[in-house]
């Protein structure tokens, strides 16, 4: 089995997802501003569900298709959300994906993990473009785009029907080029 990568920052540990975390993630996902907020999770959230998420990601990464990350708080090891990539390496793309569970918010987790990841994205899997999408009734993932130093491409407006209503979805990205201008500054 190939080993999945594991990334660290100051106060986070980026860790593969392990069976044992199922119910922690049933729990911190299952709660309802999550669902509202992310275009794939469910609300109520099903028994089984977080299990066969967790077991279908080393496949994916074996197969080149994504990497996703438990959000765990160093040192206690608390699992506090998930990050992740979705690859497309043909176009040398990712789509990066983040929740937070409910009880840590503001406390500005989802961005620095999403720092570690497109570090990772750009420096690692060598890709030419990370991008992101959030619905326009949430713009506090809009600002943690803006905090990851992406940039807003458009709006696709009423692209998704969630929970009958339709919403618009908020496109921004970073290019490689771009993300390497930060770096030299920060040098
Ligand atoms: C969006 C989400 C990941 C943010 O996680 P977080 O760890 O609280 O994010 P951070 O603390 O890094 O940054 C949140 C920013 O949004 C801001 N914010 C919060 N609510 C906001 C609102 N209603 N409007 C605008 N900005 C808002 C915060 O003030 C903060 O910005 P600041 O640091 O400039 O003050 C989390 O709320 C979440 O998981 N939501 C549900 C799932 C989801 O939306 N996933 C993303 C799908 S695209």
């Amino acid at each position: 089995m190939v080993e999945r990568p594991t990334l660290t920052t100051p106060r986070l540990r980026l860790r593969p997802f392990c069976e044992a975390d199922s119910r922690d993630v049933q729990c911190l996902a299952g709660e309802k501003e999550i669902a509202a907020g992310t275009l794939l999770i469910p609300h109520p959230y099903p028994d089984g569900l977080a299990r066969a998420w967790i077991k279908s990601h080393q496949q994916s990464y074996e197969r080149g298709e994504g990497v996703v990350w438990a959000v765990t708080l160093e040192p206690a090891g608390t699992l506090v959300g998930a990050i992740g990539l979705t690859i497309d390496s043909e176009n040398g793309r990712a789509e990066l994906g983040y929740w937070i569970g409910r009880p840590y918010w503001s406390r500005s987790y989802a961005t620095e993990a999403g720092k570690a990841v497109i570090d990772y994205g750009f420096n690692v899997l060598g890709l030419n473009r990370i991008y992101a999408r959030h619905l326009g009734r949430n713009p506090a993932s809009g600002r943690v785009m803006q905090k990851l130093g992406m940039s807003l491409e458009g709006r696709l407006r009423q692209d998704v029907k969630k929970w009958g209503r339709f919403d618009d979805l908020e496109l921004y990205a970073i290019l490689r080029t771009e993300y390497d201008g930060t770096q030299d500054e920060n040098a």
